[in-house]
């Protein structure tokens, strides 16, 4: 019924006249990816990077980069953080179709990285040049020893689990994210997964990118103004932007007794396009505060009590 109004509203030209096209789009794509997961991942890259990030070096640079901004926010909340990864478990949620983030970890000491994945990994073989080529190039004593074929299903498990929800054998010292939470169908299971998953004292690392991802239409924010129900048929399955701000990251954070340790936020979003829009902010978003509202990027580090 909702639905049913929100397209009634639009058809008569009201609110943002965002198109009737879009949402009927949004709700069969959302129902491939319900039936076919496999074709729809095929079609739309949905684990890839895609994009800036095709050719080699630009991937491994890209991993280099989120690495290197794991080791900067954790080096304000640790002493010494050279040998932090020495041995350690690493969960990675979302690591997309490129494992190299999880190959610079085992660079760096850890002992094994489990990575799961609400999709199934594209192809093992995609980028065994490139795995091969980053060992080489990050080069200690555990990358002299090993080629990909020996890391990967060993040192590197990747794990395609329903809701990017799984136990992992071993309690991690250490959980991480980049670009995920915000996909996430249920941020509650997928936090409470990763309490389950982590040590206590363990650390998590997560940054979430707030913005729209290419589904907002007149001005950044308005992806905010469908319905819930109407945002759920088209984007459930899919993995688009749940939508959640800042505030419910905390929320969930505190529910689980997780401990903030360090927060960066970026305000990227301007104070005119919210104020354009504001008043057509669908209900659970429309009496948050401006300041979480204009909040487009958000990086926390957090310990399990
Ligand atoms: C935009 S990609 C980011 C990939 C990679 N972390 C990066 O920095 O490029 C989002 C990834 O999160 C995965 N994902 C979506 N929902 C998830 C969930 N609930 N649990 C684990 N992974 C999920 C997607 O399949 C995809 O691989």
């Amino acid at each position: 019924m909702t639905v049913l109004l929100e397209i009634y509203f639009r058809l008569k030209g009201g609110l943002l006249r965002i198109k009737v096209t879009t949402i009927i789009r949004g709700i069969l794509s959302n129902i491939l990816a319900l039936l076919a997961p496999k074709l729809f991942m095929k079609l739309t890259h949905e684990t890839g990077r895609g994009g800036d990030y095709n050719k080699d070096y630009e991937l491994e640079k890209y991993c280099i980069k989120v690495f290197d901004d794991y080791l900067r926010v954790l080096n304000k909340v640790k002493d010494n953080i050279s040998p932090f990864f020495q041995d350690k478990i690493i969960v990675e949620y979302g690591p997309g179709d490129f494992l190299g983030v999880p190959l610079l970890f085992l660079c760096h000491g850890a002992k094994r990285v489990y990575c799961i994945d609400r999709f199934p990994l594209a192809s093992e073989k995609k980028y065994l040049n490139l795995y091969n080529k980053m060992l080489l190039n990050h080069n200690n004593s555990y990358a002299g020893r090993k080629t990909w074929d020996d890391i990967i299903n060993k040192d590197i498990i990747y794990i395609w689990a329903k809701d990017g929800v799984f136990l992992v054998p071993e309690k991690a010292d250490i959980i991480v994210s980049r670009a995920v939470l915000e996909h996430c169908n249920s941020l509650e299971k997928t936090f409470k997964n990763m309490h389950q998953n982590l040590k206590s004292r363990g650390i998590m690392i997560h940054k979430v990118d707030l913005t729209s991802h290419g589904t907002h239409l007149r001005v950044p924010l308005d992806f905010l103004c469908h319905s819930p129900l109407t945002w759920y048929l088209m984007t459930s399955q899919k993995g688009y932007p749940n939508r959640w701000r800042r505030n419910k990251y905390k929320e969930i954070l505190d529910y689980y007794s997780f401990k903030i340790l360090y927060e960066e936020s970026l305000n990227e979003f301007l104070q005119e396009e919210l104020k354009s829009i504001k008043s057509e902010l669908t209900c659970c978003f429309c009496d948050l505060p401006d300041e979480e509202l204009l909040c487009s990027d958000y990086f926390f580090v957090a310990e399990k009590a």
